[in-house]
Parts: C-alpha cells; sequence; structure tokens
C-alpha cells in the first residue's frame, strides 16, 4: 500500500494540458497523485515526467466514458488506498463546433459522455473512498461557457460562438456540481472555469489550439486552490482565477 499519511488525489485527463499541470503542482505539494489518462502510453509518459521532478505519481488508466474503464481505474486506487481526498473531474471534450441548425445528438452526445456523464461516472464511483476522508473536495472544471450570464454578456466573445455541444455540457456540469453540494455536505464540490473570465482570458492547451492568453500555471491557480481547499472552506461555489464567476 502507498504511504496514505500523504494527501490524495485524482486527475482525469491528467497526461496534458490543464490536468496534467494541476498533478504537476499537487505532486510538489508532497501528495500522492493518481494521475488519470485514457492513453496508458501517453499517461506514463506523463506520470514518468512528474516522477522524474520527485512527485509521488501513479498513473491510473481511466476513460470517463466507460463504466468499465472508471470500475477498473477505483480497483487499482483501491489496492493503494482506502480514501481519497481530492478528485479533480479535468477531462474534457470541446466537440465540433457544429452550428445549432446542423447540430444532432450524434454532434452533442459524445460531448455528454465526456463532459457531464464523465464526472458522474467518476464522482459516483469515487464516492466510498471520498466519504472515508476527513475533509474530501471535488473539482469540476468547467468553462465559462457553461454560464448563462457569460453567453447572454454581449461584450464576451463566447456569445457570438454559434455552438450547442459544449456549453450546453458545461451548464449541465454547473448544475451538476451544485446538485452534489447540496445533497453532500461532507464533500466539498465547487466549479471553476480556467480562464480570467472578466479579462477574457483563458489558458493556452491544445483545446484551444494555444491561443490562450494564460499560461496552464495561470490556469490552474483556481484548480488547484479548489483543491487544496481547509475544512472551513466553501461548497457550491463558481469562481476562476479571479474569484466568483456569475452562474
Ligand atoms: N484551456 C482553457 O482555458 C479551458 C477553458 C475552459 C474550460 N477548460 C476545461 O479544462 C479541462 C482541461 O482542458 P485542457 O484545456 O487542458 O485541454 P486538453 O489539453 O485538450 O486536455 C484535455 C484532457 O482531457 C482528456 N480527455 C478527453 N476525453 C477523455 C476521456 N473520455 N477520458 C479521459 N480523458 C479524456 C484528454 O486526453 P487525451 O490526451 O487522451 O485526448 C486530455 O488529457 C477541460 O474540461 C476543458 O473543458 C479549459
Amino acid at each position: 500500500m502507498t504511504n496514505m499519511e500523504k494527501t490524495s488525489v485524482l486527475v482525469t485527463g491528467g497526461n496534458k494540458g490543464l490536468g496534467l499541470e494541476t498533478a504537476r503542482r499537487l505532486g510538489e505539494l508532497g501528495w500522492t497523485v493518481f494521475l488519470g489518462s485514457r492513453d496508458e502510453e501517453r499517461g506514463r509518459a506523463a506520470a514518468d515526467k512528474l516522477a522524474a521532478q520527485g512527485a509521488h505519481v501513479v498513473m491510473v488508466p481511466l476513460d470517463v466514458n466507460s463504466d468499465a474503464s472508471v470500475a477498473a481505474a477505483l480497483q487499482l486506487i483501491r489496492a493503494h488506498t482506502d480514501r481519497l481526498d481530492v478528485l479533480v473531474n479535468n477531462a474534457g471534450a470541446p466537440g465540433h463546433l457544429v452550428p445549432p441548425a446542423n447540430a444532432t445528438v450524434e454532434d452533442i452526445h459524445p460531448v455528454f459522455d465526456t463532459n457531464v456523464y464523465g464526472p458522474i461516472r467518476v464522482t459516483h464511483a469515487f464516492l466510498p473512498l471520498l466519504e472515508a476522508a476527513e475533509n474530501p473536495r471535488v473539482v469540476m472544471v468547467t468553462s465559462a461557457g457553461g454560464s448563462f450570464s457569460v453567453v447572454t454578456d454581449p461584450e464576451q466573445p463566447v456569445s457570438k460562438m454559434h455552438e450547442l455541444a459544449y456549453s450546453t455540457s458545461k451548464a449541465a456540469l454547473n448544475m451538476v456540481t451544485v446538485r452534489y453540494a447540496q445533497a453532500l455536505p461532507k464533500i466539498k464540490f465547487n466549479a471553476t472555469t480556467p480562464g480570467e473570465v472578466a479579462n477574457r482570458k483563458f489558458a493556452a492547451t491544445d483545446m484551444n489550439n494555444h491561443t490562450g492568453a494564460l499560461t496552464v500555471t495561470e490556469g490552474t491557480d483556481s484548480i488547484v486552490r479548489l483543491a487544496t481547499l481547509g475544512p472551513d472552506g466553501p461548497t457550491g461555489t463558481f469562481t476562476d482565477r479571479l474569484g466568483p464567476v456569475a452562474w
């Protein structure tokens, strides 16, 4: 068994982008990092890189779209620990920017599978391990595109980005976060978008072809803040690195 005196975290989609940076930063704090990756080779390469920097990392094959993969990930993590302090539901899919008039269920479904059902699959499976922790925290990595306030603000570029899959999936994820927070007060559930909504800034990653103005370190500031909340921290919130974001 891993030395579970340490704080433990599972990061989904931990092989690159914001997930990898979150894993790196939490590993730097001395935590045990379960690095989820749907592709074992990419996950192994990422985990080896963090381990070479001194982090305690366990690579966990994890496709959030698959019940079987989530069950296998739970089994693997259970071999190391009987509790999980933090879950970062980071894995996300952008979809294909299909205009609403052309979008079909076939376009929407895979995006919901990853961005909505994925976090539900993983959260549901890991609830017993989270409930066994002293101060369990779940971070939902959502998007400003899932905020009604942001999407209906004509000053925000996303108000002119016509698509149906990604924004609706992240709006659903926001509600999922609130409903978990209300029903499970022992666990902190908080949503965050990895940018600066007021400044229309997001983090440069593969998902946006590296067009973001923020670094992945800046993009993960709010993820790390929510992952490291103390017992008196909030639940059911939506923030970015600057502070509260309107739902
Ligand atoms: N970048 C931003 O400023 C920004 C803004 C708003 C929201 N977000 C959110 O931040 C999160 C991370 O995105 P990112 O910007 O870091 O993008 P990214 O570099 O493209 O990373 C996405 C990650 O999700 C993983 N993933 C996708 N589908 C998966 C599945 N079915 N199972 C497991 N992992 C899966 C990817 O794995 P593969 O490598 O195998 O594809 C990758 O590790 C996402 O939820 C995204 O919606 C980012």
